[in-house]
């Protein structure tokens, strides 16, 4: 009998998701959830047809080349900016990602942080437990209204659309957006959303928010320029990749009140964040923390699993990312 084929899950995961890999595999595991640099993630999959990974593990040439046995890695994200596609499709390894599962929760959470960084809640809250508060005053912590506002989306994909329901339907504000390709006119209808140009859609804003896939061509789409269309009222939030705003810039313009305030959830060069960003007031500021519900992360890291196991047991995927692979 063949050995089974070996696995790495490179960050830990739910013991259940564990569980249905080592039913058809050999399944290295990182219980103790450490970072692997790229040279240890390289050593840890010698062997193995599989990995597991996630926005921290990049998948590009030179593991490809230090890795020659590999097969599939599945990413437990949505976003895949840390797959070099090309190179993988060139050496013949598919790449999944886990689109569908976390569109709702994410497009939850990009509304919890508007409703944030317009009502001034994390602001307010280290005044609060600073012991600074003495009494009540008719301007204090004065932010935006949301309902009603213009809500302007860059990026208009599952999670933009989900998004723009909510702004529409739910908070009765107008939607505008900016996109690659424009959506058909059915949605937009659907949505209640209407396309702009990008240059339009940074001047009428009042809350911008941005969910567009990190590349080269979106890399600081949202710098000192960008913010100096738009409104000294607006606010800007980031569920979207780092590096998608120039956070130097975002932190002067907010230090200097350029915009009222921003809320981010991803950072160039995360788990870092830029200093500036700490000690200005006007910002809250999550851990990439968008998709973070038990529910919806247990969904993702499945789906990673289950690409896996369909891909080494069947030769399919369910959510490939380079299908010619599959059927080359
Ligand atoms: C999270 O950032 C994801 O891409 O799923």
């Amino acid at each position: 009998m063949n050995p089974r084929p070996s696995i790495l899950v490179a960050r830990a995961i739910f013991p259940e998701v564990i569980a249905s890999l080592r039913e058809h595999f050999e399944v290295d595991t990182n219980d103790d959830d450490v970072a692997l640099t790229p040279e240890q993630l390289a050593q840890r999959l010698q062997g193995k047809v599989g990995v597991l990974t996630t926005g921290s593990e990049r998948v590009d040439a030179a593991l490809l080349a230090a890795c020659p046995g590999l097969r599939v890695a599945a990413n437990i994200a949505v976003g895949f900016n840390n797959f070099d596609v090309p190179a993988m499709t060139a050496a013949g390894v598919l790449g999944t990602n886990t689109p569908d599962v976390l569109t709702e929760t994410t497009a939850d959470f990009g509304f919890a942080l508007i409703m944030a960084t317009a009502r001034r809640l994390t602001e307010s809250e280290h005044f609060l437990r600073a012991g600074k508060w003495n009494k009540w005053a008719l301007d204090m912590f004065a932010g935006a209204d949301v309902h009603g506002s213009t809500l302007g989306i860059l990026g208009m994909g599952r999670i933009g659309q989900a998004i723009a329901r909510r702004g529409a339907h739910g908070f009765g504000m107008k939607v505008i957006y900016h996109n690659r390709s424009r959506l058909d006119a059915a949605i937009e209808a659907d949505l209640r959303a209407s396309y702009v140009s990008k240059d339009q859609l940074l001047q009428q804003a009042d809350h911008l928010i941005l969910v567009l896939p990190y590349s080269a061509e979106s890399h600081h789409a949202i710098g000192a320029a960008e913010i100096a269309r738009m409104k000294p009222t607006a606010t800007l939030v980031n569920i979207a990749r780092g590096g998608i705003v120039d956070d130097a810039a975002l932190a002067a313009a907010l230090r200097e009140r350029r915009i009222a305030a921003a809320g981010l959830d991803v950072f160039e060069g995360e788990p870092k964040v830029h200093p500036d960003l700490l000690t200005v007031p006007n910002v809250v500021l999550t851990p990439h923390i968008a998709s973070a519900t038990l529910a919806t992360r247990r969904a993702m890291a499945q789906l990673a699993a289950d690409n896996v196991i369909a891909y080494l047991t069947q030769g399919q995927a369910l959510t490939p990312l380079n299908p010619e692979v599959i059927r080359a």
